[in-house]
């Protein structure tokens, strides 16, 4: 063959993540008070199957550690849309609604997205490993957008070129993980096993 070949990735879907660093102190916070609010405030039910939700408006809250976070979450909407624009100036979005979530054993947050912002993420202060191992942290499962997995899985395809259309992306909470994806992903939160809860702090991103 001869001639200038080129790949491009058509119709990619954009995933941002950040392992913040020196944030020892905030995770801290950020366990204490969203497990503080838990305890005194009642749920909220969104796609939350058990487990505790707070309402939508942590943004408008006083406390210290959700302000950081926010602040935190704008500086990382805007590295991500930098770097997808290659450099444009964009301005910061008008609005970061941000939410608190706990589950416990047997909890999870069935498959949904998230309508009416462009951006959605999530933020973990800790990762809710037991000594169980990784199976039990409740992972984030982002779903393929597209078609190509479910015609992919009906061919007989060799491995290697099966693992290029995979139907799903698992994301294992890890301390002071924050992740960026569009808001239209389907995505849910597997069931928690473990003793200890799984804190998260999720948040949608408005223009
Ligand atoms: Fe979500």
């Amino acid at each position: 063959m001869t001639g200038k070949a080129k790949l491009e990735q058509l119709f990619a879907t954009p995933f941002f993540s950040v392992q913040l660093a020196e944030v020892h102190s905030l995770n801290q916070a950020l366990v204490r008070d969203v497990l503080e609010l838990s305890s005194t405030t009642p749920s909220t039910v969104q796609s939350n199957v058990g487990g505790w939700q707070s309402s939508k408006s942590l943004q408008d809250s006083p406390v210290q550690s959700f302000a950081e976070l926010i602040a935190i979450i704008n500086d990382a909407v805007m590295q991500f849309f930098s770097i997808a624009t290659d450099g444009k100036i964009l301005a910061s979005p008008k609005q970061i609604r941000l939410w608190a979530n706990v589950n416990r054993a047997g909890d999870f947050n069935g498959p949904h997205y998230h309508a009416g912002a462009v951006l959605s993420g999530v933020y973990y202060p800790e990762g809710g490993q037991s000594d169980a191992g990784p199976a039990d942290v409740g992972t984030l499962i982002l779903k393929d957008p597209s078609r190509s997995s479910v015609i992919a899985s009906a061919l007989p395809l060799p491995d290697p070129l099966r693992s290029i259309f995979p139907h799903q992306i698992v994301i294992e909470p890890a301390a002071s993980l924050l992740v960026l994806f569009p808001s239209w992903l389907e995505h849910w939160v597997a069931p928690h096993t473990s003793g200890k809860p799984r804190i998260s702090l999720a948040f949608d991103v408005i223009y």
